[in-house]
């Protein structure tokens, strides 16, 4: 099992081919209703979308097995299955001799001799689902603290958004199969995935995450400051390389005058601008935390590539041909929003907003 979180903590268990994969989740009070549909459409929005998305088709049916009582948390730990259900090893077994360039394969294998290397074992993204029904079922204990998390992708290749979304646009691309946050950019990352599918190829991007209603002082500090914790959350995801809060690498370009974000007074302290993407010093300055992760190219490609035959010691070639994604970004959309739910509400409980 693989753990998150403090005083929300949260387990995640399986592998692409096992029976199923899951999530414990213990921390949560007993008391909060949760909504089991709600569950259903966060976890359907992860479904891959003919032809930019997979062709395994799994009914990712969340079971909630303990901790759920007549719709309320009961105060034991949630213990949440999904089934594997679609399951075929057999294009995965000849990359035990010759690993993948770009997956876990190289040192999964050498670091763990009994590695099921079927759909990745472990390290397959499969295991996203269970991320996000957890965070779901946090993202709805959030929202009582009238914490709100929406992402969107905001680009795919070189195609990119260029426009700062608001919230509400944010969750307008739950619409859009890409999740992007309009139709035409929406039909053109549809084209560009296609287009590297039809190539035998990937393709990545980057999904932008906004959460609204994080009170000024929300967050820790060195260790413990609420970026911190949101990085080491997303990089946890499976094929997320980078992440910045704000006008991020930007900031770089920037002299101070420009950077900062000036404070006013309008029911409250504001911010003019969201360059820090709402943090300072490791907590919410008030304004909307922002940010955005970037996620590499599938690994799992049809073009041949150079490998390794790690049997006879020697160079060879892979190509592959088993049911890949042509483009992660658009089912990683609800994951990174999920994550980041995940971290919120550990937050919440450490803050004691409780009491
Ligand atoms: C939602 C989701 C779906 C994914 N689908 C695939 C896939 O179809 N094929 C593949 O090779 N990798 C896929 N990945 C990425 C791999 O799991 C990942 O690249 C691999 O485990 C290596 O880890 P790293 O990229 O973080 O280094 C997916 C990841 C996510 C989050």
């Amino acid at each position: 099992m693989y753990q998150f979180g403090e005083k929300i903590r949260f387990d995640l268990f399986g592998k692409s081919h096992a029976d199923c994969v899951g999530g414990i989740l213990e921390g949560l009070p007993a008391g909060v209703r949760i909504d089991e549909t709600e569950i259903a459409e966060a976890v359907a929005l992860r479904k891959p979308v003919a032809k930019i998305g997979t062709p395994r088709a799994e009914d990712d049916k969340v079971e909630i097995v303990q901790g759920l009582t007549d719709g309320k948390t009961d105060g034991n730990p949630l213990l949440i299955i999904i089934r594997n259900k679609n399951t075929d090893g057999s294009k995965y077994l000849k990359f035990s001799t010759t690993p993948r360039p770009g997956h876990a394969d190289l040192p999964a294998l050498v670091k763990f001799p009994e590695h099921d290397i079927r759909g990745g074992g472990q390290f397959s993204g499969r295991l996203t689902v269970a991320i996000v029904a957890t965070g779901n079922i946090c993202e709805q204990f959030n929202r009582s603290f009238g914490i709100e998390t929406a992402a969107y992708t905001s680009s795919i290749g070189n195609i990119e958004d260029k426009d700062d979304r608001s919230f509400e646009e944010a969750r307008g691309s739950r619409v859009y199969p890409t999740r992007s946050c309009t139709e035409d950019l929406d039909k053109k990352m549809y084209g560009d995935i296609v287009a590297a599918g039809n190539d035998g190829d990937s393709v990545g991007g980057t999904v932008t995450c906004i959460t609204e209603g994080l009170p000024i002082g929300f967050g820790g500090i060195w260790f413990d400051a609420l970026d911190a914790l949101i990085a080491k959350a997303m990089f946890g995801i499976p094929a997320c390389k980078g992440i910045e809060f704000g006008k991020g690498f930007g900031l770089g370009r920037m002299r101070g005058s420009q950077s900062n974000d000036p404070y006013y007074y309008d029911n409250g302290v504001r911010t003019r601008t969201n360059n820090m993407g709402g943090i300072v010093g490791g907590m919410s300055d008030g304004a909307p935390m922002v940010f955005r992760t970037v996620f590499k190219p599938t690994p799992s490609i049809a073009k041949e590539q150079d490998t390794v035959d790690l049997d006879r010691n020697c160079n060879d070639k892979v190509a592959v041909t088993g049911r890949h994604d042509p483009c992660i970004v658009p089912r990683a959309v609800i994951v990174v929003e999920c994550m980041t739910a995940l971290v919120i509400a550990d937050q919440i409980m450490k803050e004691k907003v409780m009491e």
